[in-house]
């Protein structure tokens, strides 16, 4: 009875045949099409890898003469890149068509904690509208990869590279939150702490209980002879919060280095096992969608016996290879070097322009003498060095900020402030004094970090708004006060966003945020008064960014304003002349930009008065920018704490 469906042997065998010729077909043109893909793409990477093969094996045989470690290493970049998402890929190339894509003008930065900011991954995509708000199309997540909690060091200690903190989210929320930040132009950046593992990592682990494979990624010695040869040559980096270099682990009978704190091993890139494994981590969380890598505290990450083990010849090596593994396998990923040192120590780390290292490195000393401007009102040491950075080469690209998670170490030009009979013990104590609010005619509140009883030597913890004294005229209800402070906030923002490179905001900074003390209450925190300025993001107080009566509104709507200036005039890309101009008057700095026939003078009055700066520009009308008031660009009367940028009509 069922006719209808029924048909004879031969008709279902004709039609089987037919059908299964036509899957071959299918079959074979897909297979053809995965085949042909692959081949493609097997191509491209073999074209960028001929760019840097004889480059890379050069240097990885100089330093671990071993072949078949450099296989496996091209094997696996070759891995990582065919695993790379097609979306990734097509970003890959018109970012390496366009290798100048960071150096425009429309890059503005914001670091932020993941839970201080919006709880997890996915509070922070649902906060991206806010982050447009900013203007900021470039956020850094501070480390939000797996770490013991109470042994992390704010996240700096990870104990696994391929695991988000559960708290924070998972491997699949980042890939998330990173393609919603790309759908909107965001670039993301994230830390990568080469230098150590947190103890509770699997090879610490293995490596406490013994295995020598895994001793080897670290150092272990079972005896104080060397780490105590060490001592001699090595400063401290925690002198009082984790003094000493070396740890003994009782249950293991060895000593293990440990820069940082007892809990954070430093790892042997001696041994190409750690360097090989480390690229892998490397590629695996740059396939993640991460744009740029933060290279964490990379100065440190070769040791040699007799060196004060910083900023050692291999440490380049490492990073220029790390640049081209970066080029081969996800070319439009950045390389941002952690390096808070001294200017001549820092600028190696571009690399040259044939062999460049990082792309991007922190302009630490200008940070630092900003806040010693501010204490002192004396633009002198500022000026002097914002024209050693005007002098570099354009390529250089630097960020630019007022305050990140870390203290302020206040490594200043010691040498030039010697000459006016400055030393350096003396005005490090009276810059603590004054931002602890003890000294001078400060306003400023925070506490000190790391004070070392023996050298004397101390850093300083605090927001940009308390630094500014925001949180003082708060406290003390005085407006006319609180008015001074945040000129004063908004003057040291334009002023950072005139320099050369990428300005980078403190998330809450612009809100103005205070110090947080509530870290004392933490017995995990209480110790490490970095968290003074780590204070959750205070959304009722953001609730208020719209309301021009509000510090918040004042704050937020004024930077809102120096952004879109900024973005908009092109005398403020990177590359960009810019050069400092002598006003004769010691609280005045004018910084000077042009670009292809456009000109902006910046004039910062870092006093709490009324100044005049006498520049003498005869060229004709100028434009100020804020006000959109005609003026001239000579004998500029600038209230205090009050700043022009100027533009030439
Ligand atoms: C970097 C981080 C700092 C951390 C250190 C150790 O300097 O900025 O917060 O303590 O590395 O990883």
């Amino acid at each position: 009875m069922q006719m209808e469906g029924y048909m004879g042997k031969g008709e279902a065998m004709e039609t089987g045949v037919k059908k299964g010729q036509k899957d071959r077909k299918a079959w074979k043109e897909q297979t053809g099409t995965a085949a042909r893909k692959k081949l493609e793409e097997t191509e491209k990477f073999q074209e960028r890898l001929n760019r840097h093969h004889d480059e890379l094996r050069w240097l990885y045989m100089e330093l671990y003469e071993n072949d078949s470690m450099f296989a496996e290493l091209l094997e696996n970049m070759k891995a990582f890149w065919l695993e790379r998402n097609e979306a990734l890929k097509t970003r890959d190339e018109s970012r390496e068509a366009d290798s100048g894509w960071y150096r425009q003008n429309d890059m503005l930065g914001m670091m932020l904690y993941i839970d201080n900011f919006a709880g997890n991954m996915k509070g922070v995509e649902s906060r991206l509208d806010y982050i447009e708000k900013c203007n900021v199309n470039y956020i850094h997540l501070m480390p939000f990869l797996d770490t013991p909690e109470g042994r992390s060091d704010g996240g700096y200690a990870v104990s696994d590279f391929r695991k988000v903190q559960e708290k924070l989210g998972t491997m699949e929320d980042l890939e998330d939150l990173t393609a919603a930040c790309h759908d909107k132009g965001i670039n993301v950046c994230m830390d990568f702490v080469m230098n150590h593992t947190s103890e509770d990592h699997e090879w610490a682990k293995k490596a406490r209980r013994g295995d020598g494979e895994y001793m080897s990624r670290y150092f272990f010695y079972d005896n104080a002879y060397l780490p105590s040869l060490y001592e001699k040559t090595v400063p401290q980096v925690f002198p009082t919060t984790a003094p000493g270099n070396f740890t003994w682990l009782p249950d293991a009978g060895h000593f293990v280095m440990t820069s940082f704190y007892p809990y954070q091993w430093d790892l042997n890139y001696r041994n190409p096992r750690v360097f090989n494994e480390m690229m892998y981590n490397f590629l695996y969380l740059t396939n993640k969608g991460i744009d740029i890598v933060r290279i964490d505290a990379v100065p440190y990450i070769w040791k040699e016996l007799n060196t004060q083990c910083r900023n050692l010849p291999q440490v380049h090596t490492i990073v220029r290879m790390m640049r081209m593994i970066s080029e081969i396998v996800c070319p439009g990923v950045l390389l941002l070097g952690e390096v808070v040192m001294e200017p001549e120590k820092v600028v190696p780390y571009f690399g040259t322009v044939e062999k460049p290292e990082c792309h991007m490195l922190y302009n630490v000393t200008t940070m630092a003498t900003t806040w010693h401007t501010v204490a002192t009102r004396d633009v002198k040491l500022l000026k002097k060095q914002l024209d050693i950075v005007n002098l570099l080469p354009k390529d250089y690209v630097f960020l630019n900020y007022l305050r990140c998670h870390d203290d302020i170490g206040w490594g200043l030009d010691y040498g030039t402030l010697e000459t006016e009979g400055i030393g350096e013990r003396s005005h490090k104590k009276y810059l603590n004094d004054y931002f602890q609010g003890y000294a001078g005619d400060s306003n400023s509140r925070g506490e000190l970090y790391n004070a070392d009883p023996v050298t004397g030597d101390a850093r300083f913890c605090g927001t940009t708004a308390s630094m500014c004294g925001i949180e003082k005229a708060g406290f003390e209800q005085d407006e006319a006060a609180m008015e001074r402070a945040v000129r004063l906030d908004v003057m040291l923002h334009a002023y950072m966003f005139m320099q050369s490179g990428i300005p980078v905001l403190y998330s809450g900074d612009e809100i103005g945020q205070v110090n947080d003390y509530s870290y004392k209450d933490n017995p995990l925190k209480a110790a490490d008064s970095r968290y003074i300025h780590r204070g959750a993001m205070n959304w009722a107080q953001a609730a208020n960014i719209a309301d021009g009566d509000t510090v918040v509104g004042k704050l937020f709507g004024k930077l809102g304003q120096l952004e879109r200036i900024r973005k908009r005039e092109k005398a403020f890309v990177s590359g960009a002349d810019t050069w400092t101009v002598e006003t004769w008057d010691s609280s005045v700095l004018c910084i000077g930009r042009y670009y292809e026939g456009e000109k902006i003078y910046g004039l910062f009055n870092f006093s709490e008065f009324d100044k005049t700066a006498w520049i003498n520009e005869t060229d004709g009308d100028y434009v100020e920018l804020i006000s959109g008031r005609e003026m001239k660009a000579c004998g500029v009367d600038i209230p205090a704490y009050g700043f022009y940028y100027l533009k030439k009509i």
